[in-house]
């Protein structure tokens, strides 16, 4: 990272001559005063009293001058940065610095304005994050939660049927499993994002990976009558296979969930030199442009329709698996159409 940008010096040229002009000053009315009292008077006693006045008035005058300096440059910044430290320290985030010089020309107390006000905007961006944190799952776990108790109610009466007593317990699962799935979700994009995860890297079969992920879904794609094909390169990677199960079970998830009964899912792994290419087609019903740009975002779920399976944390979980492993992300989509979610792993083919 570079450090001090916009620094106009890092050496303090107003100060060094500021100073060296007070020194030359001081020497040349030193020597014209004695030169002077000299040519006066030829009593040497008088002489060095005249001199110690002088040079009490020179430093006098010099005590002022540089009082002046160091007020105007030095105390008046770190006072004002002072206060606005005070202010942040105290929760007032909106706090901000104004700074006197042009970028380019800072000194070094325009530099840590400009960091401060930096590091005050980043705490006003977490503040409004976590409140919106907190108020989506306080949302997310609500709904699930009222199920619960209603279904919890209704399968205490006893006149209830054993089919609708068994479909209302089959409610109460899903309910606790959205709520489980989560909160599982929560925690591991927390580990993810302040990276207690370690991204254990292994060589593997991306082929055979794919493949398995594909299959857990098995049942879901009879489920719902869908036509699946699948299209792999034979391919070992050098990457997280953990992390990209992840990837894959996402995204497979998705095709699955958006895409109506009858529908198909084509899946592809592809190579390009030394990376690998991992695409997911569905003909489902597509991301109109408006949603496409907040897909990646927490909780957010453009599909109302589909919001009782998930919690819009499945793509934002995706993004930053596919960032911490250097690969690229890309949606192509048409509303009513389908999508295409292609992952591009940068430098993992091992062999092929
Ligand atoms: N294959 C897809 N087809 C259409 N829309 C999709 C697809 N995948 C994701 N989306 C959109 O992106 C949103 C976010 O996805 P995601 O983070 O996985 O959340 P969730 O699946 O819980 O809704 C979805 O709500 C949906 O609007
Ligand atoms: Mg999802």
């Amino acid at each position: 990272m570079k450090k001090n940008k916009g620094l106009s010096s890092t050496i303090n040229w107003v100060g060094i001559i500021s100073f060296f002009v007070l020194i030359a000053f001081v020497m040349q009315m030193a020597i014209l005063c004695y030169d002077y009292i000299r040519s006066k008077t030829e009593n040497m006693v008088l002489v060095a009293v005249l001199i110690l006045v002088e040079v009490i008035i020179l430093s006098t005058f010099c005590t002022v001058f540089d009082w002046i300096r160091r007020k105007i440059m030095i105390d008046i910044p770190t006072k004002k940065i002072l206060s606005a430290t005070e202010k942040i320290a105290d929760g007032d985030f909106s706090t901000r610095l104004e700074i006197k010089h042009d970028y380019g020309k800072y000194n070094q107390y325009d530099l840590i304005m400009e960091n401060l006000n930096k590091m005050a905007g980043e705490l006003q961006k977490n503040e409004v994050l976590k409140t919106d944190f907190i108020s989506n799952v306080s949302h997310e776990i609500k709904t699930p939660l009222a199920v619960i108790q209603n279904y919890a109610t209704l399968i205490q009466d006893e006149s209830l049927d054993s089919e609708t007593r068994k479909n209302h317990a089959k409610t109460l699962i899903s309910a606790s499993k959205r709520i489980s799935d989560l909160i599982t979700n929560i925690l591991k994009l927390n580990k993810l994002e302040n990276q207690e995860i370690q991204e254990k890297h292994e060589t593997f079969n991306l082929t055979d990976a794919l493949a398995e992920s594909v299959m857990e879904f098995e049942t879901l794609l009879e489920k719902k009558n869908l036509e699946l094909n699948c299209d792999f390169d034979d391919v070992f990677v050098y990457s997280s296979k953990s992390l990209l199960d992840l990837v894959w079970n996402n995204l497979i998830s998705n095709a699955i969930k958006f895409t109506p009964d009858g529908g198909k899912i084509d899946v592809s792994l592809k190579i390009k030199g030394k990376n690998a290419e991992v695409s997911v087609t569905d003909t489902g019903c597509g991301i109109a442009s408006e949603v496409g740009a907040k897909i990646f975002e927490k909780f957010y779920q453009g599909d109302t329709s589909h919001s009782t399976q998930g919690n819009g944390l499945g793509l934002a979980l995706v993004k930053k698996v596919i960032d911490i492993l250097g690969g690229e992300i890309s949606v192509r989509s048409q509303v009513n159409k389908g999508s295409t979610f292609t992952i591009l792993l940068k430098d993992v083919v091992y062999e092929n």
